[in-house]
């Protein structure tokens, strides 16, 4: 078996006219080759890449690739080697080091095993080299201390033992980021001390032995030395006496036997935001000194054998977002915490007393984690429910000394109408965190462009979740736990951060007053993102088989399929188990909206100035004027062009073709410019099996009949014939002026529509079909052809009906390559 692709990748073409491949000028040398995520996959055959002897840039990664050729060593003038996120399962072999000119090798994340090769040492350009996740094993060669130009090492999660190489530390003069995190390294008295441009070192969860003698160095911003055996006084970690601290952001010295008393040497670190020291072997010990450390968002210090009070001071560190005081010998009551982005709590496991303070109580509904357990602490709070106090609150109950207020969760949760939350928090005061939220946001509504001045304000907010999307007939749920922390993908605008906090705001927490459309995949709401980036937000709840991973690569890919006729989609946010799509608003709604719900309605300018957001019961079509455009047949005429172009682009345009499942008239959008565009093709993969069958089927009136008698063969199976056919109905509908079923059909007891016009064609009085709006407005030749038309994609046998292309051409226009802009994202 040899290498295929799902993008019709095809090895045997003349290799200059492949995607993703460089040649240089005159002599038609392959010097880059990019195949990054195309779905390669089976093993790569001999004498394919292994012929490239030119190539500089190689980037397989992200595909299902099992192995290499055996020439592939050869390949001497690589300077950068991406095969990342692949399934290659080959040894490493010792003739790597023809590779001297090597720059970037990144092998990272696939089945790699053996040793890693002492001819390493021939790499000496080599300056980022990716290991990592992999199952090489025995011990780093020593040759690696020959390669002086690494600026970064990562050979994490694998399988490497013995100890580091002689010299290792100061071997690499350049050398920014080291994480050899994750695999089975051991040693004595490690020593940093040569490390003199490192800012980056991770060493966790390996079998490092006794003091943490040397000095670090000046640069250093994170030091993860978690999970191993380090033992002696915590004070012989230290840095360069004649330096501070000052760069110091992350330390995570957790799980280790360190001794002694904490922080004598940590009073330096200003701008430390990560300190985790938890499970250690300190003496018994007071609350350290924390006033130094106010820029803390993370404090552990689980099982760091602290006696006495938490410290007052500890409200100074405002912006913590996780304390855990666990499983240490504190008394006296908990102080007064800066709450304000405080997120995980847990100080179990202690002897504290006392009530909790009330604004923590009051916090607690917006927390991720909280864990008050095997305390003495008095409970003055009835509404917590019964899974929380027996999980959170475990051997800490004193009943209350004084009637505690049980109103306390409840009186700031004002009612939505409509506000329905099928919740998997364990508490139930969520009605008061959706409720504030809504107030949050509620009165932003008036305002578009609010988020571009208040843009602070996103900073800050703290928004947590889960988030529910609200449709007529049921509420789905984001399990999104901090909005914020959500990425929106915006392709063309990389640069601006959105994320699903801003979509938050943009539709009004997902109202129903901007809810446009309930399509099949889910609701679509409307909303202004910052910037005032208008768009349609399309929730796909139906959940998906695929991993977030597959589903952002097939977004991505549709986000690179562009035509005019198409609309097109802007972004994507992964929400959870809900994958967003993002598309460009639609400013003049869709074709069942103007045909069937508003007749004679549509207009072309707004007047902004006077928005005012006022709940639309008009699906979307705001101000609606009395022009009624869809009343020429010229009109419907190059709507229904616009629609076979963009079909036939997917069909013919694209390789492998994208079959759309469901084209209907409320997938024919009209932007700003009246020009037809089609929507929602491409979003039946993002789904998985588990609807495929209802997706398949399509939308009532649109079925072809092929699918409705599932006897033989293979039905159901979309094609680009099915498409076809929906394709004819849009015509008819285009024609007619009726729906495709349950509309009235004079003078037959036919159930829809294209039996009763198709009825009318095959006796040859197909004109008594055509909408009176329409007669006189445009070529009644054209109007007969393009029934004509519509009967033949609406035959029976899909066979007999005609490809999108010849439709194209039939009706008077050839498909235009040009405007088939295929896009393909080079480096
Ligand atoms: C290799 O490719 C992956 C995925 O395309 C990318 O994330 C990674 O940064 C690349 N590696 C290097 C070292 O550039
Ligand atoms: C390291 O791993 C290799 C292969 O897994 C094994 O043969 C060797 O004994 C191990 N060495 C040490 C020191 O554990
Ligand atoms: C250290 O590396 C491990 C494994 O790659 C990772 O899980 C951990 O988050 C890293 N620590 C830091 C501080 O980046
Ligand atoms: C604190 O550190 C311990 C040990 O690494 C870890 O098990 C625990 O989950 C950490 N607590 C929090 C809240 O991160
Ligand atoms: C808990 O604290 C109380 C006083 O607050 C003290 O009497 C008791 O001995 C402490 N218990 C433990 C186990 O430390
Ligand atoms: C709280 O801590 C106790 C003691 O460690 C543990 O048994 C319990 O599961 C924890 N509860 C939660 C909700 O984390």
């Amino acid at each position: 078996m040899g290498l295929t692709s799902s993008q019709g990748y095809n090895f045997s073409a003349p290799v200059c006219s492949w995607q993703g491949v460089f040649c240089d000028g005159e002599e038609e040398n392959v010097i880059g080759l990019v195949a990054s995520g195309l779905g390669l996959s089976g093993l790569i055959p001999d004498t394919t890449i292994g012929k490239l002897t030119k190539l500089q840039c190689l980037d397989l990664s992200n595909n299902k690739i099992t192995s290499l050729p055996s020439d592939f060593w050869s390949l001497g003038s690589l300077k950068i080697l991406n095969l990342s996120d692949n399934q290659i399962s080959d040894n490493l072999p010792s003739n790597i080091d023809n590779f001297s000119l090597l720059e970037t090798l990144d092998l990272s994340c696939n089945n790699f095993s053996g040793i890693i090769p002492e001819t390493m040492s021939s790499l000496v350009s080599l300056q980022v080299l990716k290991l990592d996740r992999n199952g090489f094993e025995s011990s780093i060669p020593a040759g690696i201390t020959n390669c002086h130009s690494l600026v970064s090492i990562d050979l994490s999660s694998n399988r490497l033992n013995g100890t580091l190489p002689n010299g290792f530390d100061a071997a690499f003069p350049k050398l920014k980021s080291l994480n050899l995190a994750g695999n089975e390294i051991s040693g004595r008295a490690l020593d940093f001390s040569g490390m003199t441009s490192t800012t980056y070192l991770n060493v966790s969860g390996n079998l490092f032995q006794g003091p943490v003698i040397g000095v670090f160095q000046d640069p250093l911003e994170v030091i993860d030395l978690s999970q191993n055996q380090f033992q002696g006084h915590i004070s012989q970690v230290h840095f360069n006496s004649s330096v501070n601290w000052s760069h110091l952001v992350y330390l995570d010295l957790s799980e280790n036997q360190l001794s002694g008393e904490i922080f004598q040497n940590l009073n330096e670190a200003q701008n430390l935001k990560h300190l985790n020291l938890a499970y250690n072997r300190f003496s018994e010990q007071e609350f350290p000194e924390i006033r130094v450390l106010s820029g803390l968002e993370y404090l552990n210090l689980s099982k760091t054998n602290l006696i006495g009070p938490i410290p007052t001071e500890i409200s100074i560190l405002s912006r913590l977002r996780t304390l855990d005081l666990s499983n240490n010998h504190l008394n006296h009551q908990i102080p007064l915490l800066s709450i304000k982005n405080l997120l995980i709590l847990d100080v179990s496991l202690n002897n504290l007393s006392g009530d909790i303070p009330l604004s923590l109580l009051e916090k607690i509904p917006w927390m991720e984690r909280f864990n008050f357990s095997y305390n003495n602490l008095t409970l003055c709070a009835s509404d917590f429910s019964p899974e929380t106090l027996q999980f959170a609150f475990i051997g800490s109950l004193n009943s209350c000394p004084i009637a505690a207020n049980p109103e306390l969760f409840n009186r700031k949760a004002p009612k939505h109408r409509g506000l329905k939350l099928a919740l998997a928090l364990t508490l139930s005061m969520v009605c008061l965190l959706v409720g504030l939220m809504f107030l949050a946001f509620g009165w932003r509504q008036k305002n578009r462009m609010w988020a571009v001045k208040q843009n602070s304000y996103k900073e800050e907010q703290i928004i947590s979740g889960p988030f529910s999307f609200q449709t007529d007939s049921t509420t789905w749920v984001a399990d999104v736990k901090l909005a914020t922390s959500v990425p929106v993908v915006i392709f063309e605008k990389p640069l601006l951060n959105f994320t699903f906090a801003d979509l938050l705001s943009a539709t009004s927490h997902f109202d129903r007053g901007t809810l446009l459309a309930e399509g099949r995949f889910g609701p679509v709401y409307r909303g202004f993102l910052p910037g005032g980036i208008h768009v349609a937000v399309k929730v796909l709840v139906h959940g998906s088989t695929m991993t977030d991973q597959e589903a952002a690569r097939e977004l991505e890919y549709l986000g690179r399929i562009k035509h005019p006729n198409l609309v097109p989609l802007t972004g994507y946010c992964l929400a959870g188990e809900q994958r967003i799509a993002i598309y460009d608003y639609m400013e003049n709604g869709n074709l069942q909206n103007l045909l069937h719900d508003l007749p004679l309605a549509v207009h072309t300018t707004e007047d902004w100035s006077k928005e005012t957001w006022e709940e639309d019961d008009n699906n979307g079509i705001q101000n609606v004027g009395s022009e009624g455009l869809l009343t020429t047949w010229t009109f419907r005429h190059k709507v229904a062009l616009g629609a076979a172009r963009a079909l036939a682009f997917l069909h013919h345009g694209c390789s492998p073709p994208i079959i759309h499942r469901d084209v209907k008239a409320s997938s024919v959008y009209l932007d700003s410019n009246l020009e037809p565009r089609l929507s929602d093709f491409g979003l039946a993969k993002i789904f998985g099996n588990s609807l495929e069958d209802e997706i398949a089927r399509g939308s009532p009136g649109y079925v072809p009949p092929e699918f409705l008698q599932p006897a033989t063969g293979s039905p159901r199976t979309p094609t680009p014939k099915s498409d076809v056919y929906g394709f004819g109905v849009v015509l008819f509908e285009l024609i007619t002026g009726k729906k495709p079923i349950e509309d009235d059909y004079p003078e037959e007891k036919e159930a829809n529509l294209v039996s009763w016009v198709r009825g009318f064609v095959r006796k040859n009085q197909g004109s008594r079909a055509i909408d009176p709006k329409i007669h006189g407005t445009g070529s009644e030749t054209q109007m007969e052809e393009a029934l004509k038309i519509a009967y033949l994609c609406t035959a029976d046998l899909p066979s007999k009906r005609p490809s999108m292309h010849q439709i194209v051409n039939g009706v008077g226009f050839s498909l235009r390559a040009d405007a088939c802009l295929w896009m393909v994202n080079a480096i």
